[in-house]
């Protein structure tokens, strides 16, 4: 599988949210973006700018306690698109994951789905067409090195 790997230095939360939308730019319909990176990181800091980039008008929040959180929000091209943002944090076994309906949401057709703590969705992670990884460089806790990873040969879901 051909990946194709870009890296970007945030100095701030704002920086990181800019970020978010300009890679939001690029998302299709049905595509899974899997966010890895420790606790305050930046994911939901870099999920609120995919949505700034299809309108979104909730306030995007960290799902931690609802577990997954939808918006709608509006393409490029001005048609309707569903975003689903799913934390796993609080997820450690298949059992869980079902109880959510994990695999039923992350296999919706024509809906971006965007998940924290991707790591915790073990086997039952669908295929991803991006993956984000969020670090916080011991040098200086305001930045972030933002790595998205994007695999090329995956078709849209
Ligand atoms: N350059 C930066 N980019 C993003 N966030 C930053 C940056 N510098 C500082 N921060 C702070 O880091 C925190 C990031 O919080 P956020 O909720 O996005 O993290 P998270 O990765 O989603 O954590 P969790 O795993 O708990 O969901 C915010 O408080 C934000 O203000
Ligand atoms: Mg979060």
């Amino acid at each position: 599988m051909e990946e194709s790997r870009t890296t970007f230095l945030s100095h701030s939360e704002e920086e990181t949210k800019q970020f978010g939308k300009e890679f939001g730019e690029k998302l299709s319909h049905g595509d899974v973006v899997a966010l890895y990176g420790e606790l305050g990181a930046g994911k939901t800091e870099f999920v609120t700018g995919i949505c700034e980039a299809f309108d979104v008008e909730e306030i995007v929040t960290s799902p931690t306690f609802s577990i997954i959180n939808q918006y709608f929000g509006t393409d490029n091209r001005g048609d309707d698109i569903t975003i689903y943002h799913l934390d796993l944090y609080r997820l450690h076994s298949k059992e869980e994951l079902d109880e959510i309906g994990f695999t039923e949401c992350v296999h919706s057709q024509n809906v971006i789905k965007i998940i924290e703590w991707a790591e915790h969705g073990q086997a039952l992670l669908p295929a991803v067409h991006y993956s984000v990884h969020i670090t916080i460089p011991e040098t200086d806790e305001s930045h972030r090195i933002i790595e998205i990873v994007e695999v090329k040969e995956l078709s849209h879901v």
